[in-house]
């Protein structure tokens, strides 16, 4: 396990994503209700940035065609079966965010 310091719980607004890059990869964080999940970056059709995208609930859709995933499973909603983003744990500590890489 490789825990990486990702930034304050207040650099990812709650009801929304924001990117960070770990190790040259690109990872979207979510907050759900100050409860926080990773998944990889980018969209699986097109490489659309996941983090800017709409999240309701657990599922986040893609900004540029509207794919949908579960943040929790990295699972795609839509179109294919058995598509699933890599996801990563995320622990809080004192008030930063940590991913195990
Ligand atoms: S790049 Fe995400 S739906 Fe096309």
């Amino acid at each position: 396990m490789a825990w990486t310091k990702l930034g304050s719980r207040e650099s990812v607004s709650m009801g929304k994503g924001k990117e960070f890059t770990v190790n040259g990869k690109r990872i979207a964080v979510f907050n759900i209700n100050g409860n926080y999940y990773a998944t990889e970056g980018l969209c699986r059709h097109q490489d659309g940035p996941l983090a800017d995208g709409t999240l309701k609930g657990e599922i986040v859709e893609c900004p540029w065609h509207f794919w949908h995933y579960n943040v929790k499973t990295g699972e795609l909603l839509d179109y294919l079966k058995g598509v699933k983003l890599a996801t990563y744990s995320v622990e809080v500590r004192d008030n930063d965010i940590y991913i195990d890489t």
